[in-house]
């Protein structure tokens, strides 16, 4: 069934989310408030052509869908006939509340209101809105387009056909929608992306290791078989008691801060932001970053072109 989408924020999760619905025969409104309509349009082609060229889309659906996409920076043409509305505006709460209560009063309340937020309380964001039970966090990854998961976080207001009917949504455009039953900072993907974050810079400012080093750890072990065997396939694998036994031994020297790393505050202050100062926890130059990014991109591609995912649309 097509459905009417729009989607608040010409940003990049708002250009990549556009995408994928555009890609599937969507009509998709984007509502954008700091760029052109020449901007948004340019980069959503942008993005078309680079698929294109990659062989996941053909010259027909990338046309059919820039003649769906309409971008507006009047708040009434985003709510006019949508019947789903992704949020994809910056990470600050106020902005996020503010903008869900105002497209509570303006839409009718089956239209289904979802925001991309990477961590916060979808509760938190839904509260100024009177019509809770519409609202819902979707998480896409980035690039939308290319990475499958989309987190649907239900809150206790949250009606369960606003989630099947989400989750079922997602399905058809090809994405692999999980569901998070309590709306927890952070949902499922990101919390187990932070704690094994917080472990590798704290082996870094514990002096264990060097920063190369924790990355080539990763990416020469267990990185190698996460695609196929996830860490609780892998408990069941080697036996819940055998993880029982080395947690019991282990955990305890794992870090446990419930703050961010001194080391990152005091790089933070130094400057020392990565790519963009030229240098973190590692040191980059332009050519090293444009190399990184295309090594993932190349990654991304071939992972989405093997997987049963991959839907190339003609
Ligand atoms: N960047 C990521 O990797 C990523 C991944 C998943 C989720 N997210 C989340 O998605 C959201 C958007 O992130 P992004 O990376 O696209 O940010 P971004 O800065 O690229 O885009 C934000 C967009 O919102 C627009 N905007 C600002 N105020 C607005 C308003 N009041 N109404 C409408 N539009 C407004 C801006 O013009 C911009 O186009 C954030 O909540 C972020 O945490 C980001």
């Amino acid at each position: 069934m097509t459905e009417n989408i729009s989607i608040c924020g010409s940003g990049l999760m708002g250009s990549g989310i556009a995408v994928v619905f555009l890609t599937s025969g969507h009509p998709t409104t984007i509502y954008a408030v700091e760029e052109s309509e020449e901007r948004v349009r340019e980069k959503v082609q942008t993005i078309l052509e680079y698929l294109v060229e990659k062989e996941l889309l053909s010259i027909s659906v990338k046309n059919i869908a820039l003649s769906h996409l309409f971008v507006s920076n009047d708040i009434q043409d985003v709510v006019a006939n949508a019947n789903v509305i992704f949020e994809c505006i910056p990470e600050k709460v106020e902005m996020k509340q503010t903008l869900f209560q105002t497209l509570d009063e303006l839409c009718d309340p089956n239209v289904i209101l979802a925001t991309n937020t990477s961590v916060m309380s979808i509760t938190e964001i839904a509260a100024l809105s009177k019509h809770k039970e519409r609202i819902v966090g979707t998480h896409f990854w980035n690039p939308a387009y290319l990475i499958p998961l989309v987190e649907v976080v239900k809150t206790v207001n949250t009606s369960e056909g606003v989630m099947e009917k989400t989750v079922s949504l997602l399905q058809t455009v090809g994405k692999h929608p999980i569901r998070v039953n309590k709306d927890v900072p952070g949902f499922v993907a990101n919390r187990l992306q932070h704690a094994l974050w917080r472990e590798a810079i704290h082996l870094i400012e514990s002096g264990i290791t060097d920063a190369a080093t924790v990355d080539e750890a990763i990416k020469y072990s267990f990185a190698m078989r996460l695609p196929v065997l996830g860490p609780i396939e892998n408990a069941d694998l080697v036996g819940t008691d055998l993880t029982y036994a080395i947690h019991d031994y282990v955990l305890k020297y794992l870090n446990n801060s419930p703050e961010p790393s001194k080391l990152l505050k005091h790089m933070v202050e130094e400057n020392q932001l990565g790519v963009k100062s030229g240098s973190g926890f590692l040191p980059w130059t332009e050519e090293k970053k444009k190399e990184t990014e295309k090594n993932l991109f190349d990654h991304l591609v071939k992972l989405v072109k093997e997987s049963e995912k991959s839907q190339v649309k003609k």
